[in-house]
């Protein structure tokens, strides 16, 4: 995975030159979890992929990481530390972080379409699979949640409206991640319903932990700053519905994700380990 983003990084500062290159280098480069590549590889394989899939799993990366270089910008959630560095617009500056992202956008549809190739993927399949992450990427996903997230700041919501953020902001693409993979496997349209239930169930837990963790936890131990939702009043499960009740809604939504493919029949394997660590995560 990191070797894959290596590359990417080399070919794209020899391309767009610095300081441009070397903040989309700096960005995808930092100690992130990776969870969103691990589903794309967890599901391929767990559905009877026999390929390389992480150059594939590496677009989600790219995608993902772009959501984070904008939402610490000043405009957004104002924020000087991630992946325990300094966010990428304190390190260079606003105008060129905000550039940088935008040009992973479309870095992203180049990742998948070699990553895609390099699995021998039909032209369908390619195009169902770049659908499904531009979609969770997009105005009804990842976009538009944060869209709604801004929008709902400093004001009191209903326990409903903020599922709909944490679905949409989050959740969007950690579906997306692991319907890729099954496509990607060329799964049944069972096993892909199956994995798009599961990704809804641990992409609100991740979300619902993200906002624990952020009342809970340090900012040495997160690597980015603690404490800032309560900040900036951020409507969140913590402050909807308290901390007891979001760590039993965050088990209860990855219970559901496994049951979701014991029901399918998909096996648990490396997906079952993947919700159990959205669960336990301390970071
Ligand atoms: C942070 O995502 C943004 C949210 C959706 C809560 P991660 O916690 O996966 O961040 P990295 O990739 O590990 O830095
Ligand atoms: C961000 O949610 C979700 C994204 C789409 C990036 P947060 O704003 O809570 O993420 P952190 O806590 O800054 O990582
Ligand atoms: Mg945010
Ligand atoms: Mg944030
Ligand atoms: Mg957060």
């Amino acid at each position: 995975m990191n070797r894959v983003l290596d590359t990417w990084c080399e070919r794209v500062r020899q391309q767009w030159g610095d300081p441009v290159g070397a903040a989309v280098a700096y960005s995808l480069c930092g100690p992130g979890k990776r969870l969103r590549p691990a589903l794309v590889v967890a599901a391929y394989r767990e559905l009877g992929g026999r390929g390389d899939p992480t150059e594939l799993a590496t677009a989600v990366e790219v995608v993902h990481t772009y959501s984070l270089v904008h939402d610490d910008l000043p405009c957004m959630d104002n924020d000087d530390l991630r992946r325990g560095r300094p966010t990428t617009h304190c390190q260079f500056d606003v105008a060129t972080a905000t550039e940088a992202a935008f040009r992973m956008v479309p870095l992203s549809a180049r990742v998948l379409a070699a990553g895609a190739a390099k699995l021998g993927l039909s032209a369908a399949t390619t195009g169902a699979i770049a659908l499904e992450l531009f979609r969770g990427a997009g105005t009804g996903g990842m976009v538009g949640g944060q869209v709604m997230d801004l929008e709902a700041e400093g004001r009191e919501i209903s326990r409903e409206e903020l599922v709909r953020i944490h679905l949409a902001k989050t959740g969007a693409l950690i579906t997306a991640s692991g319907v890729m993979g099954a496509l990607a496997a060329e799964a049944s349209a069972e096993e892909v319903a199956a994995i798009r239930l599961y990704g809804r169930e641990i992409g609100l837990a991740f979300q619902i932990v993200d906002d624990i963790l952020d009342a809970t936890a340090t900012s040495s131990q997160l690597g980015k700053t603690a404490g800032k939702d309560a900040k900036q009043h951020k409507a969140t499960y913590v402050s909807i519905v308290g901390l007891a009740a979001a760590t039993r809604e965050a088990d209860q939504h990855i219970q559901n994700a496994m049951d979701h493919l014991t029901s399918a029949e998909v096996n648990l394997g490396l997906l079952g380990n993947l919700a159990q660590f959205v669960a336990r995560r301390r970071n």
